[in-house]
């Protein structure tokens, strides 16, 4: 198959090109400055040229504080970038993947979202992926598939920051009364490329099974690492930031299972392989 993956630069894109390259794909992965998806005209003569047979699209604004100053960017990007990615997979009448976000919920209760709960995102960045999914909708052949909390080995993360962080200080502070799941760009790119092969498509929920906290994420990296810093637990409250989060990240997975599909390892099992990757 050939496939477009957007994004490469990125923590996703990238591992999506290494698992895809390896299960045989004919892979297209064009960096930003080769293909900047805000411009219509080279998106269409990309497609003409190179002809993919599906679209990973993983490329997007993701500096979730900077988009509540920088929002036109944000949504430059996030919507009008994935609408030309959209438009051109409608087009060409072929598949179309699109990276989606816990942060289209508003994070209200404690109950796990399910893919067709209302969205009603709290942050200029979580409306500009909301409106993203609006335009990836109006294709029938797309997989919308919602990821949290992600960390993977090219690019930055709330792990390489703790590790980081511990190299300073003995005790960090971290917010431990937001509940989500962690996604390992790794492992999330083997089911992207089990998903891409049928024509199971819709809305997904995907990550790392297991709920947990920020704070519960930085004391197992910290653990993992063999690392003696300790992890003072506070709340959201404590830790003010530009950008609104939501409190109730949890989602269900589901429907991968009922369509077939495998749920992503423990979230423990995936952070020790991760740490594995990064000492090693
Ligand atoms: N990171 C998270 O915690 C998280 C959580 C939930 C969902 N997601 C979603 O998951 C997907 C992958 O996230 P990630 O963490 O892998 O992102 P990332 O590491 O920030 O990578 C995003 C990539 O998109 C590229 N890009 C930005 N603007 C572009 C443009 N106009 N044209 C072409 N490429 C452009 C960036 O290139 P430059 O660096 O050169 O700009 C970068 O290589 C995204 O859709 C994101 O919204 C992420």
């Amino acid at each position: 198959m050939r496939i477009l993956v957007t994004g490469v630069g990125g923590q996703l894109g990238h591992d999506c090109s290494i698992v895809l390259g390896d299960r045989g794909h004919d892979v297209l992965a064009p960096t930003h400055s080769e293909l900047d998806i805000c411009d219509p005209g080279a998106v269409d003569s990309y497609f003409d040229v190179n002809r993919p047979g599906v679209v990973i699209h993983c490329a997007a604004y993701t500096a979730v504080d900077k988009a509540e100053d920088e929002t036109e960017l944000c949504r430059k990007v996030n919507v009008d970038g994935t609408r030309n990615i959209a438009v051109n997979c409608a087009r060409y009448d072929i598949p179309m993947v699109y990276i989606s976000t816990d942060y289209v919920f508003n994070g209200s209760g404690d109950r796990p979202w399910e893919p067709d709960d209302a969205t009603e995102p709290i942050n200029a960045y979580g409306l500009s992926k909301r409106d993203g999914e609006t335009e990836v909708l109006k294709n029938a052949k797309h997989f919308i598939v919602r990821i949290s909390w992600v960390f993977g080995i090219n690019g930055n993360n709330f792990i390489k920051t703790m590790r980081r962080l511990s190299e300073t200080r003995d005790t960090v502070n971290v917010v431990d009364d937001q509940y989500g799941s962690p996604t390992y760009t790794k492992d999330l790119a083997e089911l992207l490329a089990d998903m891409i092969v049928t024509d199971r498509y819709g809305i997904y929920h995907a990550h790392n099974e297991g709920v947990c906290t920020w704070a519960d994420v930085a004391e197992e990296t910290f653990r993992d690492s063999g690392l003696g810093t300790k992890v003072n637990r506070i709340t959201t409250d404590q830790y003010p930031m530009k950008a609104k989060r939501p409190m109730n990240s949890r989602m269900t997975t589901d429907l991968l299972v009922k369509n077939g599909f495998r749920r992503l390892p423990d979230w423990k099992d995936a952070l020790a392989r991760y740490i594995s990757e990064l000492d090693g």
